[in-house]
């Protein structure tokens, strides 16, 4: 495993290269979400590069760029077997003085995390069409975790025509249905253990479609009654919507995205389940 810290060396290396390219594009903090995204590139690819970057122009001024976790170590450590470059830039060498160019993806990028974060899709969308230049992968590994980054991806993979394959990997969970996140660091005991409840509305979701219940407005509600019961849980919004556009459902029809953010004390919470 080669660690690369320029963008320069990054694209040595590439030139280099020969077969397909699988590119997991991370801020760190490794979990095991992450290491499923980096095997299902193993399998896939002849050679695999993951990007460690907390990437600044993705955070609002009142959000956690500066306190986001960081340990490069053990992240290497856990990437050692199944990697074969990191490529960790400095944000200095990503957005040199003077950096003004900027990837906007309209209509998704203005619902649900794109109203609660106003910036936040442009520099992701930002940063990983900079990632896709100077890596050149043949496919991007990105989580179902992020419904709505995924699908801003594909958007803008879409109408810039650019030539690489988008891969969606299931969203991994702790074992009480909590999924992983770099930010569940944040939660102290009492507040992990009320967590748990945007699981258990997203699952109480799908058993009342299951059982028939067509109506999103009727299992919005059910949803926000249950985590009304969590008084740690404050909910930020529920949405059942389209899964590629996101606009929301009155009667469901599948594929849909059941998604929702929750605030537990000060930790924003994320999460979704597709009803198909
Ligand atoms: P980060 O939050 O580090 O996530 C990196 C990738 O891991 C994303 O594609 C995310 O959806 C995926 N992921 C996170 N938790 C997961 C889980 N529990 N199960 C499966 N996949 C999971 O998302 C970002 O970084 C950034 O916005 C980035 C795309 C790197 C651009 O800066």
């Amino acid at each position: 495993m080669k660690v690369i810290e320029t963008v320069v060396a990054m694209r040595g290396r590439r030139r280099e290269t020969e077969g397909a390219v699988g590119l997991v594009p991370t801020m760190g903090y490794l979990h095991e979400g992450h290491v499923s995204l980096v095997r299902r590139a193993r399998e896939e690819n002849a050679v695999v590069v993951v990007s460690i970057f907390v990437n600044p122009t993705q955070f609002g001024p009142r959000e956690d760029f500066k306190s986001y976790p960081r340990d490069t170590k053990r992240d290497l450590a856990l990437l050692e077997p199944l990697t074969d470059v990191v490529f960790m830039p400095s944000a200095a060498d990503m957005y040199p003085e003077k950096y003004d160019t900027w990837v906007e993806v309209g209509g998704i990028t203005e619902r649900l995390e794109g109203a609660a974060r106003p910036g936040h899709f442009r520099g992701v969308a930002t940063v990983v069409a900079k990632l896709f230049n100077i890596v050149r992968p043949a496919r991007a590994y990105f989580g179902q975790k992020d419904a709505q980054q995924l699908a801003v991806i594909r958007k803008m993979v879409a109408d810039l025509n650019m030539d690489l394959q988008i891969i969606a990997c299931p969203t991994v969970r702790e074992p009480d249905g909590l999924a992983m996140s770099s930010r569940n660091t944040y939660l102290n005991a009492e507040q992990r253990r009320a967590a748990a409840v945007l699981y258990r509305s997203l699952t109480l979701a799908r058993e009342l479609w299951q059982q028939g219940e067509n109506d999103a407005g009727t299992i919005r509600h059910e949803m926000t009654d249950l985590i009304g019961r969590e008084p740690l849980a404050d909910i930020d919004y529920i949405s059942i919507g389209e899964v590629n556009t996101l606009k929301e459902l009155h009667r469901i029809r599948t594929p849909a995205l059941v998604s929702l953010a929750v605030k537990i004390g000060r930790v924003r919470l994320i999460d979704n389940v597709v009803l198909e």
